[in-house]
């Protein structure tokens, strides 16, 4: 059974996390879209495993956030849960789920019941966080860059007016019942000032180093994609060593070399000896 805290109080898995914050415990989060790199990520520690909307970009060659859909989200969602055995798994309320409180709820409940343990929303969605706590659903806010809602990728809350409104912002929604928020592509000062003036966690994306965790997309931590992001560290080179393997199996293939004798198996000699005496007339 998932443990989202949902019919009451917050989860004991939201609670461990809640707790890293004031132990100074930094939180490491990754995206993540299928069972294998699930497994591998629960492998490694990694603390919330997130099924995020970057699926679209990274994983289904869509162009925009916004194509993404809650049937794709649903298809990827159960993928990972397969591979997650005890990390808390947080799903992505993709564009358009939540334009209603009540569609946050129905669709948020949707995820839940496929073993989510909280759903992250874009967006200054008040009253949809307050419906969502109302149910017991454990939410995640997202400020600074929103990509459903912001369609250039440029540096948010670069003026102390701006940084001001997103404090503001931060702090209604954890009073709304957030119990994380994301922020995105901020300057560090406004991470830290977020961070300093809320109770819950922040985990930042390229939103400086003070940040209560971090969260990374793991196709850029291993290098998969073609693009570099200041942001990021590319932990392995996957597109160079991936491109490499396929091509040195095409050429293998071609000229002979795969399969090789460690890949076959054998008639037994007897069974061979019958089938070229002529077994294949007698039937
Ligand atoms: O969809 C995404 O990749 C995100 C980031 C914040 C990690 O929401």
């Amino acid at each position: 059974m998932p443990d989202s805290g949902r019919g009451g109080g917050r989860g004991e898995k939201t609670i461990a996390l809640q707790a890293m914050k004031g132990a100074g415990e930094k939180i490491a989060v990754l995206t993540c879209y299928d069972y294998p790199t699930a497994v591998w990520q629960e492998e490694a520690g990694v603390d919330v495993i997130f099924v995020a909307d970057s699926v679209g970009t990274n994983m289904l060659g869509y162009g925009d956030e916004r194509e993404v859909t809650m049937e794709d989200m649903i298809h990827h969602l159960k993928a990972v849960r397969r591979g997650v055995k005890h990390t808390y798994l947080l799903a992505d309320m993709p564009f358009g789920s939540c334009d209603t409180p009540d569609a946050a709820v129905e669709n948020a409940l949707r995820f839940v019941d496929l073993g989510a343990d909280g759903v992250k929303l874009e967006g200054y969605k008040v009253e949809a966080f307050e419906a969502l706590a109302l149910r017991g659903v454990d939410t995640w806010a997202h400020l600074g860059l929103n990509p459903q809602i912001h369609h250039k990728r440029r540096l948010k809350a670069r003026t102390a007016l701006a940084a001001a409104r997103v404090v503001k912002r931060a702090r209604s929604l954890q009073e709304a019942g957030a119990s994380f928020l994301v922020l995105e592509l901020i300057p560090e000062e406004v991470g830290d000032l977020v961070t300093r003036r809320l109770t819950i966690p922040t985990i930042g994306i390229a939103a400086g180093r003070l940040t209560d965790g971090q969260v990374l997309v793991v196709t850029d931590v291993l290098g998969m994609g073609d693009r570099e992001f200041r942001h990021v560290t590319r932990y392995t080179d996957f597109s160079v060593d991936g491109r490499e393997a396929l091509r040195r199996y095409v050429a293998d293939v071609r000229e002979g070399r795969f399969p090789g004798e460690r890949h076959v198996g054998h008639l037994s000699a007897e069974e061979r000896a019958s089938l070229e005496s002529g077994v294949m007339e007698e039937e």
